[in-house]
């Protein structure tokens, strides 16, 4: 089921129009649908048949009521920052389904998700692991920890950007160094090694690179569990794709039997931490047309430009991956389609959010709607050009509610102060 659909020539979230929802919010927002946020949750524990933990990562959208629809259906949380795991404990996520990885875990960081009783560090240098015992000591804690493998397998993703399991890149650490790091580990107080743990990347789009993993772990399992570790957990990281424009991605029950087959009689528990998956195609950007023009030139064809009030700021997965958006038009039936290039209203030539792009004609306030915008745009969006952060809306049935208000211009300017060498003055009062 697609939540975002046409009826009656015009597009609606479940059962609410979007017209109606900028009319009363202004434009640009973001829309949720909490149906299908819960849809792809339940297809996702439905394929595993209850024999994986999900720990939803809330840097795919980290908008707390989001974050709480999964947590409600009985998600975890794979966080990466204090401000994650603040947003996660917020939204209800019970502390030991809570995993916390990233190579840069500051001393602070540790010490809270310590306090707040987590339930598993994914430790990414030896230098970490000494800290992480430091810090766990001081408080007469122990940290169940697992450390991140990077096996050197490329995840196939559409930009190097979004692969992190090749050699060299900063994640994880490479398998035959890690064997001595769980040696290390095990003689650190502090510590309890308690599994593997593992991400190549995201936005996968087959079963392959998955199975690779897989198959390197269990090897991994059987060279540690031989050192005398107990190895309990297998952490398999996010990185289920998802269709964008014609993508055809596993499905998650594609997903799940490579998953069950490949960790089959290992003893270990499973745990995913998907993000796109779960909020990708549940959230769009609505954003109303500006202007259009026509972009001339004597050596090249004229180019149709569609000037809208959303910038890079707002989304800036097409500027910095190159990633591709699907765009229609609010209202259907708009006319012939000819090819367009849709832009924003920053400062910058990659400030376009898709390139011969075939739209109807628009005229000023016509509202277009950018598709599959729930993963990374929300919670990759900054103040650039000085620009407020937008709206976040969620629907259900019916009913929406403003999940984020529209940052305000005075919150804008809120945090800032003067030195005082430069209060009073010319201009100033
Ligand atoms: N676990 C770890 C340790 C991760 O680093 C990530 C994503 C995930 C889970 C979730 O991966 P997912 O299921 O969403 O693929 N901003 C980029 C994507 C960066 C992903 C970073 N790590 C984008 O907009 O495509």
């Amino acid at each position: 089921m697609d939540a975002f659909t046409y009826r009656r020539g015009e597009m609606f979230a479940e059962d609410t129009a979007l017209a109606g929802i900028a009319a009363q919010v202004g434009t640009p927002f973001y829309c949720y649908s909490s149906g299908a946020l819960q849809q792809q949750y339940v297809a996702l524990r439905e394929a595993f048949g209850g024999r994986a933990h999900i720990a939803y990562a809330v840097k795919a959208n980290a908008n707390l009521s989001v974050v709480r629809t999964f947590g409600a259906l009985g998600s975890g949380a794979d966080v990466v920052s204090l401000g994650e795991l603040k947003v996660a404990l917020a939204a209800g996520i019970a502390p030991r389904k809570i995993v916390f990885s990233g190579v840069g875990k500051s001393r602070l960081e540790m010490a809270e998700a310590l306090d707040a009783g987590i339930g598993q560090f994914n430790v990414e240098s030896e230098a970490e692991l000494v800290a992480l015992d430091d810090v766990a000591r001081g408080w007469g804690k122990v940290a169940d920890v697992a450390i991140r493998i990077n096996p050197d397998i490329d995840a196939e993703s559409p930009t190097p950007k979004i692969k992190t399991g090749l050699r060299g890149d900063k994640f994880g650490i490479l398998w035959p160094m890690a064997r001595a790091s769980y040696r290390a580990a095990a003689g650190l107080k502090g510590l309890r090694v308690v599994g593997v743990s593992v991400h190549i990347g995201s936005q996968i789009t087959s079963t392959e690179p998955f199975r690779k993993v897989l198959h390197f772990i269990k090897d991994v399992v059987r060279d540690l569990r031989a050192d005398g570790h107990r190895i309990e957990r297998i952490d398999l990281g996010g990185g289920l794709g998802v269709r964008y424009i014609d993508e055809m991605p596993p499905t998650p029950q594609e997903y799940a039997d490579v998953v069950l087959a490949e960790t089959e009689g290992l003893g270990c528990e499973i745990t995913i931490e998907p993000g796109r998956f779960l909020v990708a195609n549940a959230g769009v950007l609505v954003t109303r047309v500006l202007y259009e023009k026509v972009a001339e030139s004597s050596t090249v064809e004229p180019v149709r430009i569609v000037i809208v009030d959303a910038g890079m700021n707002d989304l800036v997965r097409p500027a910095m991956y190159d990633s591709r958006h699907a765009i229609v038009p609010v209202k259907a039936d708009g006319g012939r389609h000819t090819k367009a290039d849709i832009v924003g209203p920053i400062c910058e030539s990659s400030d376009r959010f898709a390139q011969d792009w075939p739209l109807p004609p628009t005229v000023p306030n016509d509202l277009l709607v950018i598709r599959s915008a729930g993963a990374y745009g929300s919670s990759m969006a900054s103040t650039y050009n000085s620009r407020p952060l937008i709206a976040e809306v969620m629907v259900q049935g019916r009913e929406f509610a403003v999940v984020r208000p529209r940052q305000t211009y005075e919150s804008l300017l809120a945090g800032e102060a003067l030195p005082p060498w430069l209060v009073g003055g010319p201009g100033v009062g």
